[in-house]
């Protein structure tokens, strides 16, 4: 039988973790991250990498723009990706129309082949759904990470052979500069998530896979995927499991009037990434949500938003996307106990909503506070309190020097990489 590649490949005594802090307000949520962690005493050994924006303009600087060399990932990141046993990653920033700026997260998804993207979004104690009845959101989906239109074939204008591939291509001959960005599905590419859905629906046991697609109207790609979930289905009923394929935008609908009839969805990268946002916002939107990048021997975890350059460390923002990433990392590398702590001391902060606790996102979207402004604690405070309830003797001193530890490890002038 195949491994399960939703955990770590080998069940260590230490890990190796590589952590980034990302750019701008990435520092300041992966700060509070690292302090939630260390209330946890963890078997864990973190290793610093650097990627993004800042990077970006690090290279530029090291080298001149438009030089190759120029990226926002250095080599050392790379490396140090390959050599630990996965990698914690912050918000990063993308920037569009920036000559030659490739995103970083696309490069790593692309480099190390990390098909999965695991979206869960579950509803939070003290946040509940923006719906009526508050139903209960329990989703996982499982969005493909490195085909699609995310293939980056594109072509602007397109060669005039193109036209002559497909008689379709006909009545744009008249139609001045066409655009094409090629959507590419495999068929190793197609079944790989589709049985990683499923193989997570027989471990936790849930009952349902949804195939989100339009093969209605897209007949070779989504055609494909419908055809091959259908396939594979077949395989599953023998575990009480049922394969339920449907149109993208009725489940866009669907997820909005009965989110609770969803436990475990499939999608292409495109509707994927579409689909998982709505999600999020069923269960907090993106202040709380999580994500992980996982191939075969490597894993990278990440929250589902950009960083907020407006923010850049003032602390402002809710550590909670990245608490709850780091959460999934550890059930990773099979450290469950930690991960069921951090989960049910997030759950108790954001119940009790005690002063001084909630980030302003917290108080304005979810408790109403008209002086959210005011009120609102810092990414530390909050990441502080969620620490304290995981472990009563995370205070005075011991919370003081662990504070001081995590604000070293994510000193933003402080970034590795593009060395000499
Ligand atoms: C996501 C993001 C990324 C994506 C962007 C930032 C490249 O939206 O992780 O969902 O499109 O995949
Ligand atoms: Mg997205």
């Amino acid at each position: 039988m195949a491994r399960n590649v939703l955990k770590v490949k080998e069940q260590k005594d230490r890990y190796q973790v590589c952590y980034m802090a990302g750019d701008d307000s990435g520092f300041d949520m992966m700060e509070g991250a690292l302090l939630v962690l260390e209330s946890l005493n963890l078997p864990i050994d973190w290793v610093r990498a650097d990627l993004g924006w800042c990077m970006w303009e690090k290279s530029i600087q090291k080298f001149g723009e438009g030089d190759p060399r120029c990226n926002t990932v250095p080599p050392e990141t790379i490396e140090s990706i390959r050599k630990t046993d996965a990698t914690l990653m912050a918000a990063i920033t993308s920037k569009a129309g920036v000559k030659g700026f490739k995103s970083a997260i696309l490069q790593m998804r692309q480099l190390f082949d990390l098909y999965i993207n695991l979206r869960p979004a579950k509803t939070l104690p003290g946040v509940g759904t923006p719906l009526k009845g508050d139903p209960k959101v329990d989703i996982v989906l499982f969005r493909e990470n490195t085909e699609d239109l995310y293939s980056a074939v594109e072509f602007f204008p397109l060669p005039a052979e193109h036209y002559e591939l497909h008689k379709g291509m006909e009545r744009f001959k008249k139609m001045g500069d066409v655009a094409v960005s090629w959507r590419v599905f495999s068929t190793v590419g197609c079944e790989r998530i589709i049985r990683a859905a499923f193989e997570y629906a027989k471990a936790t046991g849930r009952t349902t896979v949804h195939c989100c697609n339009k093969a209605n109207v897209i007949r070779e790609t989504d055609g494909l995927m419908k055809r091959l979930f259908l396939q594979i289905a077949k395989e599953y009923e023998q575990f009480g499991i049922k394969g339920i394929e449907e149109n993208a935008d009725a489940t866009a609908m669907w997820l909005i009037k009965n989110p609770q009839d969803y436990q475990v969805i499939v999608a292409s990268n495109v509707f994927g990434d579409i689909l998982s946002d709505e999600a999020s916002q069923l269960t907090g939107g993106l202040g709380f949500a999580p994500s992980g990048n996982i191939g075969e021997g490597t894993a990278l975890f990440e929250p589902s938003s950009g960083s907020v350059p407006k923010y850049a460390h003032q602390y402002r923002v809710n550590p909670s996307a990245m608490v709850l990433t780091a959460k999934m990392m550890l059930e990773y590398l099979g450290l469950d106990d930690a991960a069921k702590k951090i989960e049910k001391a997030l759950g108790e902060v954001l119940v009790e909503s005690k002063p001084g606790t909630l980030t302003y996102d917290v108080l304005r979207d979810f408790r109403g506070d008209p002086n959210w402004e005011k009120n609102a604690a810092s990414t530390i405070d909050m990441a502080a309190a969620i620490a304290g309830k995981i472990n009563p003797a995370f205070a005075g001193k011991v919370l003081e020097d662990a504070k001081a530890k995590v604000h070293a490890m994510c000193d933003w002038t402080k970034t590795v990489g593009f060395e000499d």
